[in-house]
């Protein structure tokens, strides 16, 4: 289990394979407990609905944390446990989430905004096909749990999932690297939150979800 030396100690990658089938299934009640959680509480802060996900197979939460091409990230409160201590992740209280997906590259006829579709998100990434190209990932799914907000879970969790697909992109050979992210116009402390992390405002087609990217030349 990867922890990410933060600070505050509290930022953990969700690994997507190797471990036994009793804690994988802990791992994917306590990943759609904390999902659905988030759908709940902020349903207009995501490209997705309650409604739509409660419906969702043990088979389709399983597929979300084996996908290959994704990456969540969690925070994790360990106020009450001892900094050296190991604790199953399953096990600890998950207080945030974000999720990258990537790398792709553009090809004809699609766009930085269509790169990513439902349909074609959950491959073995190519990393080959980024060599000398601009390594493309998505951040989604950004939720810390309210009695946990306001203490840099979610900057932590960003600059986390930066430093992660910035470090592979770099050892693919990636000429540039772009993070997209679509973010609710009226969501000011997500907004704020982006804008910290570096990420810039682009114009969008949609006008109620504003495109931000963070973006780095690797190499020239
Ligand atoms: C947006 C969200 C993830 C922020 O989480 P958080 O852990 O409270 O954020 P942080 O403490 O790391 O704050 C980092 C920066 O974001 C900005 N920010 C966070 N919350 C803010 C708020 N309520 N108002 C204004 N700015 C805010 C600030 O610039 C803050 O830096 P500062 O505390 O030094 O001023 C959280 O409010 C949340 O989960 N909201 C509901 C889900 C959501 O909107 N997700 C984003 C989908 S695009």
């Amino acid at each position: 289990m990867a922890r990410y030396r933060t600070a505050m100690n509290d930022i953990y990658l969700l690994p997507n394979g190797g471990q036994s089938s009793d804690e994988l299934l802990r791992l994917v009640e306590r990943y759609k407990t904390t999902r659905l959680t988030a759908l709940q509480l902020d349903p207009a802060a995501f490209g997705s609905t309650y409604t739509r996900e409660i419906q969702f197979t043990y088979e389709t939460w399983l597929s979300r944390i084996q996908n290959p091409l994704s990456k969540t990230f969690l925070s994790i409160d360990s106020t009450n446990t001892n900094q050296t201590d190991e604790i199953p992740l399953a096990q600890s209280e998950w207080v945030g989430t974000l999720t990258v997906l990537g790398p792709k590259v553009t090809s004809e006829g699609t766009t930085l905004w269509n790169t990513f579709t439902r349909e074609n998100s959950t491959h073995t990434p190519d990393l080959a096909a980024v060599r000398n190209s601009n390594a493309i990932y998505m951040m989604a799914g950004v939720f810390v749990h309210p009695g946990y907000r306001r203490q840099g879970r979610a900057q932590r969790l960003v600059d986390a999932a930066v430093k992660r697909v910035r470090e592979e992109a770099k050892f693919a050979g990636a000429s540039r690297i772009t993070i997209i992210l679509q973010v609710n116009t009226e969501n000011q402390a997500a907004v704020r939150l982006y804008e910290t992390a570096g990420f810039l405002a682009v114009s969008n087609e949609k006008t109620d979800w504003r495109g931000m990217t963070w973006e780095e030349q690797l190499t020239f």
